[in-house]
């Protein structure tokens, strides 16, 4: 080679290598002495040109990576493959360390005589420690979660799908994470809410305020319902992207039963219910010892009577005997109205077994009644409850559903009792998602009477597929809404 000056191109080249700052870009001879220097090499390893030129670049190891020949085998990698990259602990001129970004790569002239290396180190140290403290934060925060069981904290990607799982929400919600990363988190709304469109509701209200917090009923993965706190908070990254949201959640359940044991206005609505239901009772025994029994023996008589007479007033006693035997028929639906007799002396299904023959097929509805899984019989007052909120749903299925069946399921869940009435008739509809009360009370009282007893209760329907009433009471009663 010549002794004149470099062609432009390599002069430039030059004061690029030379100029960088934030890299060193050095070259090694083929035996890993150090033959060229720049300003970032300067800068970040300490060492003046004149200083470290002709030196071997093993003096920027450690001195366990020197003993250890990590020098050698980088050069004898960069010989192999081309390349070699590695991130690693170098020695500044001073003795103090960096975190190195180290790429060497073999450079051979046209022959392929190797000539030697180029070396570019980037000092990672400050983006290390960035990193470290990011990664550590980030540890220590995952442990943080990990840790909570008293609450479940997750996340949910901006669509709304669970993409964590804390211990927490696995015992407050019932899943494990396995069966619960990637579900969509309306599966935690029951379905009215879910009608309601009510989980996109509460992400657009977290979009626009930021957080939003509720109170209300979740499901369990075995359809059982919590009374829950909800705080969900949207989350953004630096970019003001959102990245999706922080939700936790708490188990507000004991502690709604306690407050609506307190609950001056639940107390009384308590007294009330029981005040009437028991001046219920004394009517309906009333009526069906007294007022029908008479009418029953009205009728034998009628009976008797018609036996006896001639001809040409037969018809009118017929008459007389079918309008006895349709005011037994009213008294008998009065008294269910009033109150089943039979459910204080034989219990739940049985009450409703005769409101069912007394009443329903006589309105030419189909019913059935399915109490298999009830296996624990629900104490009275709480029966009582059950037979009403059947009572007043069947009625409606009665009155709206222009439908052909009803049914009514019964189960113990939960220490409580889960009931359906399920119809098939034209489907109820909400008004803007919650029923709106104005003349029709029903739908009120059910839902008044579930809660009062410490129980939930809603009402679905599809348009033209039915309606469902579905309501759960607790068995063991709030400790101080006795009555
Ligand atoms: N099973 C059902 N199928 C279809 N629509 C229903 C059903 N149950 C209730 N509805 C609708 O909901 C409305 C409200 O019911 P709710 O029981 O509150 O009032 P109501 O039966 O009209 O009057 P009230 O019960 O006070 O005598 C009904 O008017 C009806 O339109
Ligand atoms: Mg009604």
């Amino acid at each position: 080679m010549s002794d004149t000056t470099p062609p432009p191109l390599e002069a430039d080249f030059r004061l690029l290598v030379q100029g960088v700052a934030d890299y060193a870009i050095f070259m090694l001879d083929a035996t890993g002495h150090i033959m060229s220097w720049n300003t970032g090499a300067e800068r970040i390893k300490g060492y003046r040109p004149e200083e470290i030129i002709g030196r071997h670049f093993s003096v920027f190891y450690p001195p366990e990576e020197y003993a250890a020949g990590k020098p050698e085998r980088e050069l004898e990698t960069a010989i192999e493959e081309g390349r070699v990259e590695d991130d690693g602990w170098r020695l500044r001129k001073d003795g103090t360390r960096f975190w190195a970004n180290v790429v060497i790569t073999a450079l051979h002239d046209s022959d392929g005589t190797l000539r030697g290396f180029a070396k570019v180190t980037r000092d990672l140290t400050e983006r290390r420690s960035a990193e470290q403290a990011l990664w550590e934060s980030e540890e220590r925060f995952r442990l943080l979660v990990q840790g909570v069981v008293d609450y479940a904290i997750f996340m949910l990607d901006p669509a709304g799908h669970i993409v964590s799982w804390n211990p927490g929400a696995e015992r407050i919600n019932g899943y494990r994470p396995e069966e619960i990363i990637g579900k969509h988190f309306s599966v935690f709304y029951p379905p009215e809410d879910n009608a309601a469109g009510i989980p996109a509701r509460e992400l657009e209200l977290a979009i626009d305020d930021g957080r939003l917090e509720d109170e209300g009923w979740r499901l369990r993965r075995d359809g059982t319902r919590f009374w829950a706190n909800v705080v969900i908070t949207a989350l953004y990254d630096d970019n003001g992207i959102l990245r999706g949201f922080a939700k936790v959640t708490r188990d507000l359940t004991e502690r709604r039963r306690a407050e609506q044991a307190l609950d001056e206005r639940r107390r009384l609505l308590g007294h009330l219910v029981h005040a009437q239901e028991l001046e219920r009772r004394r009517i309906a025994w009333d009526v069906h010892d007294d007022s029908i029994q008479s009418m029953v023996a009205v009728g034998m008589r009628l009976q008797l009577l018609a036996a006896r007479l001639p001809e040409e007033h037969r018809a009118t006693l017929s008459s007389l005997d079918e309008a006895v035997s349709g005011t037994i028929g009213r008294l008998r639906s009065l008294v269910f109205q009033l109150r089943p007799t039979s459910i204080d002396r034989h219990g739940l299904v049985s009450a409703l077994t005769d409101f069912i023959r007394d009443v329903v097929i006589g309105w030419g509805l189909k019913p059935g009644l399915h109490p298999g899984d009830l296996t624990e019989e629900p104490p009275t007052e709480t029966a009582i409850t059950i037979f009403r909120i059947c009572q007043e749903a069947v009625t409606n299925v009665h009155k709206h559903a222009q439908a052909k069946t009803v049914d009514i399921y019964l189960s113990t869940v939960d220490r409580g009792t889960m009931t359906r009435v399920i119809d098939d008739g034209v489907g109820y509809s909400m008004p803007g998602g919650r029923p709106e009360p104005k003349e029709h009370f029903g739908l009120i009282e059910m839902r008044e009477r579930a809660e009062t007893a410490g129980g939930w209760w809603s009402v679905t329907g599809t348009p033209g597929h039915g309606t469902t009433v579905e309501f759960w009471l607790p068995t063991t009663k709030a400790p101080e809404a006795k009555t």
